[in-house]
């Protein structure tokens, strides 16, 4: 399985190249590509409308990113969903993923098994907007107003069993809609997972839309993870199955590379990745670096949860 492919964002590029050449070529290339998906018609609402009259949601002040919002045409068109290409132009080719009707199931060690469509399920949940910094693993930031409903909303609707340790979430697997899955040496589905403890986090969210509107489809319509004390792999999008398991669940990336990504991914500026440094980050769009914080800024939120696990790797 461990097929060693290289990766788009597993190594930078600005370790191929030089820091300034990089960063403008970068600055380019976004506003390049802002104007090409403009012209091809991605400057129009991306279609993803599930229960479009919940958005705007309200904003709740309490998740303030401290930062300006990163410009929605960059964030909507600067993606990485592995599953629609290994670079980061994929918002194109996405739009053909259809996420009308789209089936959820819950299951594992839960009260009752059930498949709900999106749809429902988000209606029954307190949608609210939230705005948070958002840390790629490759050493680049943004700060996305996502909308959607904590997490701990849908462990409450699942009803998971006492001995549940772990949440496991799963992309869908439609090769004839996304072309990268049929690059078959990558372990499909996408595959993520919380502790139970995570999962009740005040912060942990699932993001059912951005920027005030459904989520759009590069984004992860209609459902994704938005975790933002981990680096960026973490929040899974498309979810199609949410498992209750005592068992923790192998992630996409650890199976890929085990030596590199592993089921924590907590955000750590002094622990650096094997091939690059962690300690700080490309603010995207606004073209400058600016220092990395430890469990993305969010410490006051998550750092009790990971005071008694001494042998855990934390931070990869
Ligand atoms: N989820 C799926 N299913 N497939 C992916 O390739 N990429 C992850 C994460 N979720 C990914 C995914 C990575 S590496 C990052 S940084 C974020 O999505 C990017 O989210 P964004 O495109 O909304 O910025």
């Amino acid at each position: 399985m461990l097929i060693r492919r290289r990766k788009g964002w597993e190594i930078p590029e600005s370790q191929a190249t030089p820091e300034t050449v990089f960063l403008n070529r970068r600055r380019l290339l976004l506003g390049i590509g802002a104007a090409g998906l403009g012209a091809a018609g991605l400057a129009q609402p991306l279609r993803a409308h599930t229960a479009p009259d919940l958005y705007p949601a309200r904003r709740n002040p309490a998740y303030e990113a401290g930062r300006a919002l990163t410009e929605e045409k960059i964030a909507t068109s600067y993606n990485n969903f592995y599953e629609f290409g290994s670079h980061k132009r994929i918002a194109d080719a996405a739009q053909k993923l259809n996420v009308s009707p789209w089936q959820v199931k819950i299951d594992g060690m839960v009260a009752k098994e059930i498949t709900i469509d999106a749809e429902e399920l988000i209606r029954k949940m307190p949608v609210e907007e939230r705005v948070y910094r958002l840390r790629c693993v490759e050493a680049w930031s943004m700060v996305i107003p996502w909308s959607g409903f904590p997490v701990r909303a849908l462990v409450d609707f699942a009803q998971p069993q006492s001995g549940a340790k772990y949440l496991r979430m799963e992309t869908f697997v439609r090769p004839k809609e996304a072309g990268g899955q049929r690059q078959f040496w990558y372990p499909w589905p996408y595959v993520e997972g919380l502790t139970m403890a995570e999962a009740a986090n005040d912060l942990a969210f699932i993001g059912t839309g951005a920027y005030g509107k459904p989520m759009p489809k590069q984004m992860g319509a209609p459902l994704r993870l938005v975790v933002p004390w981990k680096y960026g792999f973490k929040s899974i999008k498309s979810i199609v199955r949410f498992t209750f398991t005592d068992q923790r669940p192998k992630t996409f990336w650890e199976a890929i590379g085990p030596d590199e990504y592993g089921f924590w991914a907590n955000v750590n500026p002094e622990v650096a990745h094997p091939r690059w440094s962690q300690a700080t980050e490309e603010v995207i769009g606004v073209g400058k670096r600016i220092p990395t914080q430890i469990y993305n800024g969010y410490g006051e939120f998550v750092a009790d949860l990971y005071r008694d696990l001494p042998d855990e790797k934390l931070f990869m």
